[in-house]
């Protein structure tokens, strides 16, 4: 496997590695305010993420490379409000989505047709990704301090009305 595109895969790796810890603790906070659909929603992204750092170490291994599994820095553990939580997520997502156009970029330096293939899973999954985070953002701040609103909220995240579809985890 080219090294640079190995190297490049292998920091993708991390990237998907450390989202995945990131929306753990947003999520075990979220349960620990009573935000239960929230931190349900939550949890599930964490496994998205984790699926994705597994779909890359397999996809190096099977094309002859190396996985590298990486150590990963410690998430925040608190957070000022759930407006506050979606905020860093979609952050954290849109910093994803740099890195993976940074990946096709790679890919087609290097002439890696099949890596580029194969990078387009990610890029179509860092649309929808963004745009759930901003849909829930959205009705966060209108929302605002309203308890009656935030109950509500959480209340639909719960019952799956944005929450990402774990059917399209393949
Ligand atoms: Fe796998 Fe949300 O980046």
């Amino acid at each position: 496997m080219n090294t640079r595109i190995e190297a490049a895969l292998n920091d993708q790796i991390r990237k998907e590695a450390s989202s995945s810890q990131f929306y753990l603790s947003m999520a075990s906070w979220a349960e620990g305010k009573g935000f239960n659909g929230t931190a349900k929603f939550l949890y599930q992204h964490s496994d998205e993420e984790r699926f994705h750092m597994l779909k890359l170490v397999k996809f190096i291994n099977e094309r002859g490379g190396k996985a590298d599994i990486p150590a990963i820095e410690k998430p925040p553990v608190s957070f000022e409000s759930l407006e506050k939580v979606f905020e860093s997520l979609l952050a954290h997502e849109m910093d994803v989505t740099a890195s993976i156009n940074n990946l096709v970029d790679i890919c087609l330096q290097e002439k890696d047709y099949t890596t580029h293939n194969f990078v387009q899973w990610y890029v179509s999954e860092q649309l929808e990704e963004e745009a759930l985070a901003r849909t829930i953002l959205d009705k966060l701040r209108m929302i605002g301090s309203d308890k009656g609103g935030l109950y509500l909220f959480d209340r639909d995240l719960e019952n799956s009305a944005i929450a990402p579809d774990a059917a399209t985890q393949n």
